[in-house]
């Protein structure tokens, strides 16, 4: 695949990242675009996202492609839910008929991924609870999970009197911790206490080399899916 990073100072205004878009919308070297948030306070999340052809979203954040996950019918499944997925099918745990706990509400990560797995189709059809800042009583609700999704971004929030033996989970988070007994100064954590956990979990996901490669796979995946949709239309 051809791919180009622009790198933009972080002085850009609104009215300059809407150019860039407007003239990679129609660049027809590119079937994908993404955009990599969060962007400086100067620029609006929802407006450059909506300034996306949605046939190039291929990080399914347009308001069209969010709705159509949202109908059981996407072009393109965000791609770190879309790599969740295939981690548990892949490896034997179908969320079909599992009480999923998704810790974390947020656009990319929280909401899909809880919106894809309770779809009535294959590879989904699970019972989701979704859990933030606000849920009472969290440690009652992670205990009830087969499968806990932890996407959060605190090192180590899920220790494991918060799970129930035999739980799949799958950490998302990335987490710098200081260390200064590494070369750069820090290591990654994930959001679960992966020594305890690891220790009831039928399965886990390390961090690194877990969740993040999978999204990047799916992300290839999505701008194949984006070249096809632009050659042979849906
Ligand atoms: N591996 C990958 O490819 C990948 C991709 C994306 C993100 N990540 C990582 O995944 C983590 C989450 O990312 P994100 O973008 O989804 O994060 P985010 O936008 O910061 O959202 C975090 C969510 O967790 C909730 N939360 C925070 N602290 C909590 C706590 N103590 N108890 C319960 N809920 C809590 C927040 O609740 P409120 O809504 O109430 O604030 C929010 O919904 C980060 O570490 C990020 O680096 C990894």
């Amino acid at each position: 695949m051809f791919s180009e990073i622009f790198h933009l100072d972080e002085t850009t205004t609104e009215a300059e990242l809407l150019d860039l878009i407007s003239s990679l919308n129609a660049d027809p070297r590119f079937h994908g675009i993404l955009v990599q948030l969060p962007l400086p306070p100067q620029i609006e999340e929802t407006v450059i996202i909506e300034a996306l052809d949605p046939i190039k979203d291929v990080d399914g954040l347009h308001p069209f492609n969010v709705g159509k996950l949202l109908q059981g019918v996407p072009d393109f499944i965000p791609a770190t839910p879309a790599g969740i997925q295939q981690i548990l099918l892949r490896n034997g745990y179908d969320p079909a008929g599992k009480h999923v706990v998704v810790c974390g509400r947020s656009n990319i990560v929280g909401k899909p991924l809880a919106t894809l797995l309770l779809q009535r189709r294959a590879g989904s059809n699970a019972t989701v609870t979704v859990t933030h800042t606000r849920t009472a009583n969290l440690a009652e609700i992670t205990r009830q999970a087969d499968i806990l999704v932890a996407a959060i971004g605190q090192p180590r929030a899920i220790t494991a009197d918060m799970v129930k033996d035999g739980v799949v989970v799958i950490d998302v988070g990335v987490n710098r911790v200081d260390d200064s007994t590494r070369r750069r100064g820090y290591r990654l954590e994930g959001d679960v206490e992966f020594e305890a956990v690891s220790a009831k979990a039928e399965a886990i996901t390390p961090v690194p080399g877990g969740v993040g490669p999978m999204t990047i796979a799916m992300l290839l995946v999505n701008t194949l899916t984006a070249a096809r949709l632009s050659i042979h239309g849906r």
